[in-house]
């Protein structure tokens, strides 16, 4: 055994902001409170079934992971979040139409006691959007601060001794880095300038991460992935991770992908559509959004595959990846790819997966995952980039000259071994040499 980090417990309560209560942010709370008065199993959560191997095969050691670590219970999670809508969480979730009448009818006290506070919002940077329940400020650092007012005052009120703050809102436009987001006084300076490249997300990200507290991204936007927001990561301690969970049709693809390389099978081309209804495709269907939604879909096969490395194989790859709104969907997407692939000798074959998905249930578990394990970062005294929770999303945040890591099994090793690295456990290599000594 090696020496393991020092982890605080996790004494007290744990306050987990969502920035946005739609489809996302509602079948979390809605199936985290379900779950804990026992009405549904957790599935889908890592960090509430998943277990974990210690030493030699041999031994028989597999503990729960929330055994291993030490997690927050989810009966001390409380959860609150910002809307510019201000229905509160039992509306929000019936507008989102991803859980059923009959379980929200359980739970309605709870979720009702949940009101969304006034967001910070723009329309600058979602096109498709509006709602009254906005925030007004001279400044984004006006705004900026009354964020931090928000979760402090959150963090009273409900008697927490740590907080998460997760961005479940929309897919804001496609933005590049701007000279505001070098450095922290750049960004800072641009905050009190209202420098336009500074959309409602980063200020956000910018609160909580002031505060010290982890901060995650669902969505693709730039957010905290910014050199301003990182620095200020490692100089207030707030582990942060990101960007856009990976559920639906590219979870699927960063599953079939490593498997056709593994084997050396070639692909020629890659089509991917979706239909999908929810907000989220309707926010999706402005160009601007689609874009960036885009960019972090495409970059996996690229990463995966490794065309320079196995130009034979994956030099000419057609990608494309198509999202269509289709309101009669609701958040019952539907996907469909066309795989175009060769083997031995050149010779063509083809794939195709037809995934008739719910996008927000195979997001929510990722949620509270990330939320429990960046809590545990905190705790650990880790901060910055938590590239250890790229098993999560499609775009992970990676340290500059480094390329991510997109093969979901390399990246579920990744997560693993930290764990045990976290306990003073021997990282598993898979070597295996022996049990044949
Ligand atoms: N569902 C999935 O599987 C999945 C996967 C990857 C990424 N995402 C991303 O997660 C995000 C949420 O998805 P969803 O399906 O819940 O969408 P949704 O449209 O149902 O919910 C987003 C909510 O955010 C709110 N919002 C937007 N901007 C805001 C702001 N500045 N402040 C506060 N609230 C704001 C909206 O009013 C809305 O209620 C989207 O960006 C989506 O692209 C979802």
């Amino acid at each position: 055994m090696k020496n393991a980090v020092n982890i605080a417990n996790p004494e007290g309560k744990l306050g987990v902001l969502l920035v946005g209560l739609g489809a996302v942010s509602t079948t979390t709370i809605a199936g985290t409170i379900a779950i804990r008065r026992g009405l549904a199993p957790p599935i889908g959560s890592l960090t509430q079934m998943g277990t974990i191997r210690l030493g030699k095969r041999t031994e028989g050691r597999s503990p729960a992971i929330k055994e291993f670590v030490p997690l927050a219970s989810l009966d001390d999670i409380v959860f609150g979040g910002w809307d510019i809508f201000d229905e509160n969480c039992y509306d929000a979730a019936k507008t989102a139409g991803v859980l059923e009448a009959d379980l929200l009818e359980q739970i309605r006290p709870e979720l009702e006691k949940i009101t969304p506070m006034p967001a910070v919002f723009d329309r600058h940077y979602v096109k498709r959007l509006d709602g009254p329940n906005v925030k007004k400020g001279r400044t984004k650092k006006d705004l900026a601060d009354q964020l931090r007012a928000d979760i402090q005052r959150f963090k009273t009120d409900n008697g927490c001794s740590r907080v998460v703050v997760v961005w479940c809102g929309s897919t804001e436009i496609y933005m590049t880095e701007s000279p505001a987001h070098q450095s922290v006084e750049a960004f800072e300076r641009g905050l009190e300038t209202n420098d336009a490249t500074i959309p409602s997300s980063m200020i956000y990200a910018y609160a909580a991460i002031k505060e010290g507290i982890p901060y995650a991204n669902a969505a693709p936007n730039l957010s905290a992935d910014i050199p301003a927001l990182l620095q200020l990561a490692q100089d207030t301690g707030s582990p942060i991770a990101g960007k856009d969970l990976k559920t639906g049709q590219t979870l699927i693809k960063t599953i079939i992908a490593p498997g056709l390389k593994a084997r050396l099978i070639g692909v020629e081309g890659w089509y991917s559509t979706n239909i999908l209804g929810n907000r989220d495709g309707e926010v999706l269907d402005d160009p601007e959004s689609f874009k960036t939604k885009e960019e972090s879909k495409k970059s996996v096969l690229d990463y995966i595959l490794q065309p320079s490395l196995y130009p034979d194989l994956y030099k000419d790859l057609c990608h494309l990846v198509r999202i269509n709104y289709y309101p009669p969907r609701g958040d019952n997407k539907e996907g469909w790819d066309n795989i175009d692939i060769f083997g031995w000798l050149g010779y063509k074959m083809q794939l195709k997966i037809n995934f008739l998905c719910r996008d927000s249930i195979l997001a929510a578990p990722i949620v509270l995952d990330t939320a429990l394990f960046l809590d545990l970062a905190r705790r650990a005294g880790m901060s910055g980039i938590q590239e250890w929770l790229s098993f999560y999303y499609k775009s992970p945040m990676h340290a500059p000259g480094l390329y991510p890591e997109h093969d979901l099994f390399i990246q579920l090793m990744k997560l693993k071994n930290t764990l045990r690295h976290m306990r003073g456990e021997t990282l598993i290599t898979h070597l295996g040499l022996e049990y044949y000594d």
